[in-house]
């Protein structure tokens, strides 16, 4: 059974017609992080409003844990940190968790005992008793977390968990969110933070403009194995000219030549050719783009075609 399922999503909003999502069919397995990402205005706020009936799509559905998302039930299942939340800052830490588990209709022994697990959790135990207002962005996202786990759900809604967060804050989330994944937790994250997502997703889907560009695992994304740097001895402009002719494009840098070819048989006619001219190879690296490079390259190609 899939954690999360849409089915040609559409959500137009108001008479100015603003097409915030646009057809989007995604499927997110159990036990996953799945990433959503894209740039402001995109639409990711908007696919987890629809996920937890917040809002309603215009068109087409979803599910969660294969039930329908109008289901009431389903939403026992889930957790969800809304983007730049805001709570009551007179109030203290251990105060939010017991009202959003009262909220939750989580009964009084599971709650206090929730209360003390997630607080420990997310290293805030000792901070239980102090209002909020004294808290740090990071302090209050990884409480933000703890408010989401505290009715035990098997899915996780987390919208920019890590936006304004210092990095070290960043990377005490990341942690939690590694540890929930082990427990078992679905993690459905929106993020406009590429490196972030990068570091801690199974699968990334890249919304623009309301649509889904690509999807795929960050290793999918990230390898086009068709580019490789040549860490070599020196080469003469000679041999240069003739690995162009092998492939699609070849730049010279300082200790390596980055070569792009179109496979496997023209990556061998460049290595005959280097060692034909004595030139020693130290080593052939495939380049992995990084996923901002990935995704620049994505959005634009959008914008070019
Ligand atoms: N309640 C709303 N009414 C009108 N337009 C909205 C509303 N909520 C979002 N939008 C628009 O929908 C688009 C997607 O927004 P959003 O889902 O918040 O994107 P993201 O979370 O990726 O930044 C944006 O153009 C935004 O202005
Ligand atoms: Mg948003």
């Amino acid at each position: 059974m899939l954690a999360v399922e849409t089915f040609q999503l559409t959500k137009i909003f108001g008479r100015r017609k603003i097409t915030a999502l646009s057809d989007l069919s995604i499927s997110v397995e159990k036990g996953r992080i799945y990433g959503v990402l894209g740039p402001n205005g995109a639409g990711k706020t908007t696919l987890i409003k629809i996920l937890l009936g917040i809002l309603f799509p215009t068109s087409g559905s979803a599910n969660i844990l294969g039930q329908p998302i109008n289901k009431v039930r389903i939403k026992k299942k889930i957790g969800y940190l809304p983007e730049n939340h805001r709570y009551p800052d007179f109030l203290k830490g251990g105060e939010i968790l017991d009202y959003f588990a009262r909220l939750a209709g989580v009964e009084k022994k599971r709650r206090m005992e929730n209360k003390a697990r997630l607080l420990k959790l997310v290293g805030m135990e000792k901070w239980e008793q102090t209002k909020l207002k004294k808290y740090s962005k990071g302090m209050l996202q990884r409480l933000g977390l703890a408010q989401a786990m505290i009715n035990d759900p098997e899915i996780l809604f987390l919208d920019e968990p890590t936006d304004g967060v210092d990095p070290i804050g960043r990377k005490e989330i990341r942690d939690i969110l590694l540890h929930l994944k082990d427990a078992g937790k679905t993690i459905f994250l929106n993020s406009h933070l590429l490196s972030e997502v990068e570091m801690i997703c199974d699968e990334v889907a890249i919304l623009d403009k309301g649509k889904l560009m690509r999807t795929g695992t960050v290793t999918e994304l990230t390898t086009p194995s068709k580019t490789f740097r040549f860490e070599t001895s020196r080469v003469s402009k000679e041999v240069i000219d003739g690995i162009e002719k092998y492939s699609l494009q070849c730049e010279p840098h300082n200790g390596f030549i980055q070569v792009t070819v179109s496979g496997q048989k023209k990556l061998n006619a460049i290595i005959d050719h280097l060692r034909s001219h004595k030139v020693d190879i130290k080593s052939i690296i495939p380049h992995k783009q990084s996923l901002e490079e990935s995704f620049i390259e994505i959005l634009t190609k959008d914008i070019q075609s």
